[in-house]
């Protein structure tokens, strides 16, 4: 959601940040712009794609300089358009600026800039953060911005430049994330690390409330100064990107969904690496060992997350009591911070996320944390808001996810939560060999979802006859019922297919009422604890004309005389086996997708990290 991207140094600035733009496209947006600086300002902005703008820039001439700021905008204050498109401008002290979060006072700065004389030209929140910066502006942009910034309340991440200081760029955050990259004489600023990697690995992040001023002397070279908006210094550490250009690059493939769904078992194998031994049922989390008295005396864990990682998050729920046996509970993170929850003593918060940054995640995670918990983050991102946030937690290690609807960060979530259970289990009554058992399986199951990949061809098939329905069921029980609600999101995200999950036996206190002849229902059925109740279940929609399409064991030939359609996964025990029923249903929402002849990649609407509320 929103990206930015800055760039001072020696180079062209254009060719830099449309290409950071393009690497930010998969975050979501519907408006893009840039602004340069190379003796006067100069800004364009386009609504669309980042190549309506490269095709506007190619017809445009200037726009040089080695200076410079780009956006891609997803609409929160005022309607997709070309005027509410970043960045945004005062034309008296040629300031231009990106932002992305959102300015909770802007209404009543905008009035108290109106009363200044200040005219505005958009309906958004950040035109009224540019204007602040000049209305303040005294021949110093980092001082200006920190004026300014302590005005505002609110979500920022922002990068400012000044046509009167030509060798220098602003950039602050408060909730909204920001990295700075440090080249060879050059900075990158960008939202988030794609758009940094080919040209540096060093980087640093801000913390909420800092401001960097990074600057190019006439000989071209840079320096960088950190401060808080009181203009105390602070000192960044700088850190190494660990992650290569080939991760964020689509190689044969031709999504980055299926790129990221075909490559679980290698990111799997990262998740696992040096943190299980089968032999002596152990498992090594450095990240919580310092808690882990902490969480094997917890009386109560909420896990809490929103999208794909809530579904994780049930999943962790369903860990944490079944196998350690303690009390959890999982919320949608947008609702626990607004409801006013009891935290007992010894509470654990769990936060899920894939980028770290969903701000109802982080709020929800603040909120508890405020009341007491101690908070874990099981996060992808590596110094994200969330992982800098909590007291402990664990790396998903599944590299960088590109794809809108999320794949491998969904298995490697799981595979973290089930390893932190298994954690605490083992340290509260689960024996070593039962431990030992669980962990061996845990180990193989990359290689056990190669084999369901290598069905991918099948999957669509089976997926051309089902396609052009507009309405689809996903039932599943237990450890399945939230892949079934996992299958049918990944479906909607990105075929714009009505699809409903829901637990198998609810479907007969209402939804059953929508199966009619030919309706596409799919069933998570596999061999575990409750499979005679799901082929109950399958009756009942087959007797109503529905169409079944089952994810069932292999071995089991029973299954055919009940469905249409048969996907297979290997035996595995029940809790571990969401790691393997949920891959069929990935490939199949991204067959219907390329059927129905949409980008798979960039679903409408959908943002990849939501940093507004
Ligand atoms: C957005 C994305 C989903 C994601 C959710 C949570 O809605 O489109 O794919 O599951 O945010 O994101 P997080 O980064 O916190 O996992």
């Amino acid at each position: 959601m929103c990206g930015i991207v800055a760039y001072l140094g020696h180079r062209e600035a254009k060719p830099i940040l449309l290409e950071g733009l393009k690497r930010l496209e998969y975050r979501g947006y519907d408006s893009a712009g840039i602004a340069t600086v190379n003796g006067k300002l100069e800004v364009c902005r386009t609504v669309g794609r980042v190549s309506v703008l490269e095709d506007t820039l190619r017809k445009l001439p200037g726009f040089h300089g080695s200076i410079g700021l780009a956006h891609t905008r997803w609409a929160t204050h005022g309607e997709v358009s070309e005027r509410n498109a970043h960045p945004h401008r005062d034309d008296k002290r040629g300031i231009a600026l990106i932002h992305n979060g959102t300015i909770e006072n802007y209404a009543a700065l905008k009035q108290y800039l109106r009363e200044k004389g200040h005219v505005f030209t958009s309906e958004t929140d950040t035109e009224v953060l540019a204007m602040l910066i000049s209305e303040l502006y005294d021949g110093d942009l980092e001082a200006a911005v920190q004026n300014a910034l302590r005005e505002v309340r609110g979500a920022y991440a922002i990068a400012v430049l000044c046509e009167k200081e030509q060798g220098v760029l602003v950039v602050a955050r408060k909730g909204s994330p920001l990295i700075v990259g440090v080249g060879d004489r050059e900075f990158v600023v960008a939202s988030d690390a794609s758009a940094i990697v080919a040209h540096t690995t060093q980087v640093f992040e801000l913390d909420d409330y800092q401001v960097a001023k990074l600057s190019r002397d006439a000989k071209g070279e840079t320096t960088f100064r950190t401060s808080t908006l009181d203009n105390v210094p602070v000192t960044p550490k700088i850190r190494q990107l660990e992650f290569e250009l080939e991760q964020i690059e689509l190689g044969s493939h031709e999504t980055f969904m299926m790129k990221e769904i075909c490559e679980q078992p290698r990111c799997l194998r990262m998740t696992l690496q040096g943190r299980v031994s089968e032999r002596e049922g152990r498992i090594v989390l450095g990240g919580i060992a310092e808690h882990a008295r902490e969480l094997i005396r917890a009386r109560q864990f909420v896990l809490t997350g929103q999208g794909t990682a809530y579904h994780a998050a049930m999943l962790g729920e369903y860990f944490l009591e079944d196998l350690a046996k303690v009390s959890a509970k999982t919320e949608y993170a947008s609702e626990l911070r607004y409801r006013n929850p009891v935290v007992v003593d010894n509470t654990v918060v769990i936060a899920v996320s894939q980028s770290g940054e969903t701000a109802d995640t982080l709020a929800a995670l603040r909120e508890l944390k405020e009341r007491g918990a101690l908070t874990l983050g099981v996060v992808n991102v590596v110094g994200s808001s969330i992982s800098r946030e909590t007291d402990a937690g664990v790396y998903l290690r599944v590299g960088p996810e590109i794809g809108v609807a999320s794949t491998k960060a969904f298995t490697g979530q799981v595979m973290v939560l089930a390893m932190v259970s298994l954690y605490i289990a083992r340290r509260r009554f689960m024996s070593m060999d039962t431990a030992g058992e669980m962990l061996g399986e845990l180990s193989r199951v990359p290689e056990l979802m190669e084999r369901i990949l290598e069905q991918s061809n099948h999957i669509r098939k089976v997926c051309e006859k089902y396609v052009d329905r507009e309405n689809w069921l996903f039932l599943g029980r237990g450890y399945n019922y939230p892949v079934a609600l996992e299958g049918a999101l990944k479906l909607k995200e990105i075929s714009y297919i009505h699809a409903e999950g829901m637990p198998a036996a609810e479907m007969k206190h209402g939804p059953i009422a929508l199966i009619n002849d030919g309706m596409p229902a799919v069933f998570v059925a596999n061999k575990g604890p409750q499979y005679d109740k799901v082929m109950l279940n399958i009756e009942q929609v087959r007797s109503r004309g529905g169409r079944v399409i089952a994810v069932a064991t292999e071995g089991d030939q029973e299954i055919k005389s009940y469905a249409d359609d048969v996907f297979y996964v290997p035996p595995i025990s029940d809790p571990l086996s969401p790691l393997l029923t949920v891959v069929p249903l990935q490939l199949l929402a991204c067959h219907a997708a390329v059927l129905r002849g949409h980008d798979v990649d960039k679903p409408r609407n959908l943002a990849k990290s939501v940093t507004v509320e």
